[in-house]
């Protein structure tokens, strides 16, 4: 187990991001203090927290009970004794060193000798506030965006004296409370604000170099970057002094070319306040204008990643998370070309005496290799890790390919065990949809067959071969998700672990193997419970059928999958024979003994059994066609070896894809319309 504890949250400082961070704490079911200098304070703190809570009742995110009860787990207070419970304590007090460090020094006093301390700073190296605590090795920075109740990316920051444990325990934090977290070095703007801050100073420059006017550099800026404010509407939401603020902290840190624009100085200094949006727009400065600001984001990129402040992925992550950039900069630097893109950052940067990393200027390949799968080495076990959290790590081709890559990688690394993991609120919650719409919409279905091939293949190396393979599921596993850690040795799960099989509601039937290894997990009845109705099974039910093996703290996951590893190898379980427990009998009893046909004809009887009668009205929204060929392979699975099975659900795609209910149900979910399935009557006699 974790020398660390997560029960109970604190944070210090009620303002703008406390308030929020504290919000996000409650909402995903955690108790948290929340502590300022005085009363007065603290209730303006829980006083943003519940008007953001009415918004979100009024905007049907919350039912008014939910948000009471989000409420009733933040309690507010002044006394610094009251911290002593704490297990996380996150301070977002003012941006000066001295009033945090003074922070810290108390939190030495009062706070458990195990307590993990986090810092929301900005603009100060983790350990420069570090220094003043007790226990400087308990200490990391978690960087929230703002609001963070609502913005899902967490930069985590460990810097040079942190205990790596720590660390994990502040990541696994992250993710309990459905953060995104990426990894940051403790330096100068960590990984986002280090590229985003010289985005919104450029766009000075640029003005104070005559090039544009700023009515012109907003547009071309929203044009370019497809964002929906520009950077001067930016510095006017957050205040021009923090712009200011920010990009003087980084200019003399780094280097004068961080350093704030002149215009930016007087506008703070010269007290001229927000800046004035108004103008025509010049539509003939585009180019120059865009090549600017895509210059300074291409060179920061590659220089902070070549500096080992983040990943190429953490950098894109971190745009499309945390800023709301529909493409990162290193998707753009893609696109735009790689030697075109290290040409436009050379331009910016030239004039600063500073050079384009290798990174871009001379880079291997064609392109930058953009890992949606990561493998890495921790300890005895080797990681496979999905990280395309803002897609919910949905499979597609290219990440099947890489997830091929990886698992081989894996292989040979020879270490104890294989663990697959993935970044974000959701394990993989499916696959693209939009690439079968598309595929089916042009009548493709070789491109569909070709991705569910690659998928078969790398799900068939899991199994029972030299490694044991481990799903570490933190949060959603659906369809092909949840068929990924069906194909692993063992499951470990935590508390926010979500599993289901949706497909039957969009027209098809799950695809990658599904239909023959759930059944041999979970036995046959509650395998079509899963398959026909689509209901989403939490952690504890799934450890109680057999779904996953055991359920345990986002903090002692990793320790769970290394004891795993340890237990070998798991080649082909058994199917059981009998319900889990008498509890679920009636739902074992009642799909070991109806077809499809019957239930859907209103002949299966239900006894009135509340559970059955869900089973039976989820049913009836599903696609007739689908359950049909479900129960077939289904059924025809449970006389066959594994592999035959398998090839059976394959050969059967082809048949099910091309229904008309497939695409129909496809197309709805992407309109976010119920589907309209062709009737029972057809899908037997069609
Ligand atoms: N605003 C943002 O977008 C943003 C984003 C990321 C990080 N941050 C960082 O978060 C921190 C807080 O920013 P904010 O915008 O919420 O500021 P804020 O001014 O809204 O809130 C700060 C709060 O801290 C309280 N406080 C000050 N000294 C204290 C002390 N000694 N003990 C207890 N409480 C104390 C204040 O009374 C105030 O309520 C800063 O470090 C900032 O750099 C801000």
């Amino acid at each position: 187990m974790s020398r660390y504890r997560l029960e109970t949250f604190a944070v210090v400082g009620a303002g703008n991001m406390g308030s929020g961070i504290a919000q996000k704490i409650a909402t995903e079911g955690f108790p948290v203090l929340l502590l300022d200098l005085d009363q007065e304070k603290v209730e303006r703190g829980i006083g943003i927290v519940r008007r953001m809570l009415d918004e979100g009742v009024e905007r049907k995110v919350f039912r008014p009970e939910q948000a009471e009860a989000i409420l009733g787990r933040i309690r507010g207070t002044t006394d610094w004794n009251d911290l002593a419970e704490a297990d996380l304590v996150v301070e977002a007090v003012f941006e000066d060193l001295d009033v945090k460090r003074d922070v810290f020094r108390r939190l030495g006093e009062v706070c458990r000798p195990e307590a993990l301390l986090a810092t929301n700073t900005s603009s100060f190296r983790v350990a420069d506030v570090a220094a003043a605590a007790a226990h400087p090795e308990r200490v990391l920075g978690l960087h929230y965006f703002y609001h963070p109740a609502k913005n899902r990316l967490v930069e985590v920051v460990g810097h040079a004296g942190t205990d790596p444990a720590a660390v994990e325990a502040g990541w696994a934090s992250q993710e309990a409370i459905a953060k995104t977290p990426i990894a940051s070095a403790d330096a100068p703007g960590f990984v986002v604000n280090r590229y985003f801050v010289p985005w919104v100073n450029e766009a000075v420059r640029i003005l104070d170099d005559g090039v544009a006017d700023v009515a012109t550099i907003e547009w071309a800026a929203k044009q370019a970057f497809g964002v929906g404010m520009g950077p001067f509407q930016l510095m006017n939401v957050t205040g021009v002094p923090i712009s200011l603020h920010a990009a003087t902290t980084l200019g003399r840190e780094l280097h004068p070319f961080y350093a704030p624009a002149k215009g930016l100085v007087e506008q703070v200094e010269g007290g001229k306040g927000d800046w004035d949006l108004s103008g025509e727009v010049d539509e003939s400065r585009y180019q120059a204008v865009a090549d600017r600001m895509m210059g300074v984001v291409f060179y920061v990129a590659a220089a902070l990643v070549s500096e080992g402040v983040g990943t190429v992925e953490d950098v894109d992550i971190g745009a499309r998370v945390g800023l709301r950039w529909p493409k990162g900069p290193f998707q753009m630097i893609n696109e735009r070309g790689v030697p075109e893109a290290a040409e436009l950052a050379r331009r910016v940067v030239e004039p600063w005496g500073l050079e384009v990393p290798n990174l871009i200027a001379n880079p291997g390949d064609r392109h930058i290799r953009i890992r949606l799968v990561r493998f890495e080495e921790r300890g005895d076990l080797a990681y496979v890790r999905f990280q395309r959290p803002d897609a919910l790590n949905a499979l597609n081709v290219r990440v099947g390919v890489q997830l091929t890559n990886a698992i081989e990688r894996a292989r040979v690394s020879g270490k104890k065990g294989l663990v697959l993991a993935a970044t974000g609120k959701a394990f993989v919650a499916g696959a693209d949809i939009k690439f079968f719409v598309d595929n089916l919409e042009k009548g493709a279905f070789e491109p569909i067959y070709h991705f569910a091939r690659v998928g078969h293949d790398v799900f068939r190396s899991l199994n029972g071969k030299r490694q044991p393979s481990i799903a570490r599921v933190q949060g959603l596993a659906l369809g092909g998700g949840c068929e990924l850690t069906l194909a692993c040795d063992f499951v470990v799960v935590s508390p926010k672990a979500t599993f289901g099989l949706p497909e039957t509601g969009i027209g098809i039937v799950p695809g990658l193997g599904g239909t023959q290894r759930l059944p041999r997990r979970i036995g046959l009845p509650l395998a079509k419970w899963m398959v026909y109705t689509g209901e989403m099974v939490g952690a504890k039910q799934a450890v109680e059928i057999g779904l996953a093996d055991e359920v345990v703290d986002f903090l002692d996951l990793d320790e769970a999958c290394a004891r795993y590893a340890e237990r070998g190898r798991q080649p082909g379980r058994k199917a059981p024979q009998e319900p889990p427990s008498e509890e679920w009998r009636p739902l074992w009893d009642f799909f070991a003994n109806h077809r499809v046909e019957a239930i859907l004809n209103g002949e299966a009887d239900t006894g009135g059994d509340p559970r059955l009668e869900r089973a039976v009205k989820k049913m009836g929204q599903k696609s007739p066609h689908a359950l049909l060929a479900a129960e077939r392979l289904l059924d025809a699975g449970a006389e066959m070896e594994l592999e035959e099975g398998l090839d059976l659900e394959l050969d059967a795609l082809k048949e099910v894809f091309l229904h008309a209910d497939a695409l129909e149900g496809m197309k709805a979910l992407l309109e976010r319309r119920r589907p309209e399935f062709q009737p029972l009557r057809e899908a037997v006699h069609g």
